[in-house]
């Protein structure tokens, strides 16, 4: 067994050196961004994607938006969704509501790009951009004041690195320079809070904002550990929330060994996520990781008193 540490030092060994090579076109960052980005495609939302479109099918807008948090687990989440019969996802990632230019081109333009579907079943996009976006809570508000939201959330600390994880194979691979993570993480001897990565992980700071314009049994909150170590009682309470019929079984769901993660079984076919998603984390000095264990505690127990629920956090 080759501990974690070693097989993040390893792939980043590999990925350099086949840049040193000259990497082919197909490892290049931008393709990366777009495969991560998509994860993976079901037949079911490569069928309801499709520019043809199926008789008595329209293309609506969401019912249901997945807000984040980045790196919390979103594609899985939208991904084991995808495997219920009423419900159809949008492919990519829109960031509609969270980048201007995007969101000057109008509803329509935002529903041109969600998947065809019936009258019996809902639409759901991801895009976790959208909780930290300090624009995102009161459009979405705008397009439909009772909306029901998704909000995937995992243990601060360990978003912050998978988040830093990201960002360096993406530096990786566009042969940008690329720093340890307690070079980041720590400046002049003290946490460096104004690292992206952090400030996207105080929850209670972005929860705020969504509830000054949602009332909080109109945000679901999909714990993110839980949806690693044991996918279905999550995805029934999602079920649950959105009024649907529980269709989604512990046989849609096998452990793969080699990725270290459950995988989908649905529509006949086996499928892992992205090998983006899940990828091995650095090992973090201790001291680092202790400050920001105790950089996090005061924020996590506002955000549950918000929320009225506890978490399983450091
Ligand atoms: P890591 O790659 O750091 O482990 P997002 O889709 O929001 O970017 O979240 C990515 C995270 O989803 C991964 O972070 C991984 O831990 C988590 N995840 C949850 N269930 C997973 C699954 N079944 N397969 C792969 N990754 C999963």
């Amino acid at each position: 067994i080759i501990p974690l540490h070693m097989a993040f030092l390893l792939v980043s060994a590999y990925l350099l050196l086949t840049h040193a090579q000259g990497a082919p076109a197909e490892h290049g960052a931008l393709l990366e961004t777009l495969k991560s980005q998509v994860g993976l495609f079901s037949n079911k939302s490569e069928h309801y994607s499709a520019q043809v479109r199926p008789p008595g099918t329209s293309r609506q807008i969401p019912q249901t938006i997945i807000i984040g948090v980045r790196k919390g687990g979103t594609r899985a989440l939208l991904e084991m969704l995808d495997i219920h019969p009423n419900i159809v996802v949008a492919a990519t990632e829109v960031h509609f509501f969270d980048w201007d230019e995007n969101y000057v081109k109008g509803i329509d333009w935002y529903r041109s790009l969600m998947p065809f579907s019936y009258g019996n079943q809902i639409t759901i996009e991801k895009t976790p951009g959208y909780f930290t976006s300090p624009q995102a809570p009161g459009r979405i508000h705008d397009m439909n004041s009772s909306i029901k939201l998704l909000l995937i959330l995992r243990d601060p600390t360990e978003r912050v690195i998978s988040d830093y994880t990201q960002v360096y194979y993406n530096r990786v691979e566009s042969h940008k320079p690329v720093q340890l993570f307690e070079d980041i993480v720590i400046k002049n001897g003290a946490l460096n809070t104004k690292y992206k990565a952090i400030q996207r992980s105080l929850y209670d700071v972005h929860m705020e904002k969504w509830l000054k314009h949602f009332s909080l049994d109109q945000i679901h909150i999909v714990d993110g550990n839980t949806l690693i170590k044991d996918p279905l009682p999550e995805l029934q309470k999602v079920e649950r929330f959105l009024n649907l019929p529980s269709r989604i079984m512990s046989s849609n769901f096998y452990f793969n060994q080699t990725k270290g993660f459950y995988c989908i079984r649905s529509d006949g076919r086996e499928r892992c996520l992205h090998e983006s998603k899940g990828r091995p984390h650095p090992l973090v000095n201790n001291t680092v990781l202790e400050q920001l264990y105790s950089y996090f505690r005061e924020h996590n127990a506002k955000f549950y008193r918000m929320v009225n629920h506890s978490f399983d956090w450091h």
